[in-house]
């Protein structure tokens, strides 16, 4: 069911653990299967230094969450809340599409961290865009 990519970072997922005082987590869970994800940040100058997860999760889950932190790593804030759920699914080579929405988790992940890093420094949380939402619930509709 998964391609050599999906299945690489299933088996051999980058960046997972936890982080010791990161500047920004995020947890979030997917309310149909119950799959929860959790992303810690390192932040250095607006740009992600650093980056580890950890995904209780489908084997989809999992892959979306490696390739999502290795998307990230680098990146500005600005530039990693950009990241959508589908650019992750693309890096992946593609999901079988009912499991495109495992890979939400990753993108939900991201935005949870980055808006715990801007509540600590005093910043509005950003509103979510809708990508997560309408990838989840549209599928394939774009
Ligand atoms: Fe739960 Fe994939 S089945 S995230």
């Amino acid at each position: 069911m998964y391609n050599e990519t999906v299945m690489d970072h299933f088996m051999n997922p980058r960046n997972v653990g936890e982080m010791k005082d990161p500047d920004g987590v995020g947890e979030v869970g997917n309310p149909t299967c119950g799959d929860i994800m959790k992303i810690f940040l390192r932040i250095r100058d607006d740009r992600i230094e650093d980056v580890k997860f950890m995904t209780f999760g489908c084997g989809a889950a999992i892959a979306s969450s490696s390739m999502a932190t290795e998307l990230i790593r680098g990146k500005t804030l600005d530039e990693a809340w950009e990241i959508t759920n589908r650019a992750v699914a693309e890096a992946l080579q593609g999901l079988p599409p009912q499991k495109l929405h495992c890979s939400v988790l990753a993108e939900e992940g991201i935005h949870a961290a980055i808006n715990d890093y801007r509540k600590k420094h005093g910043l509005e949380p950003r509103p979510e865009t809708g990508h997560a939402a309408h990838e989840e619930a549209g599928g394939d509709a774009e």
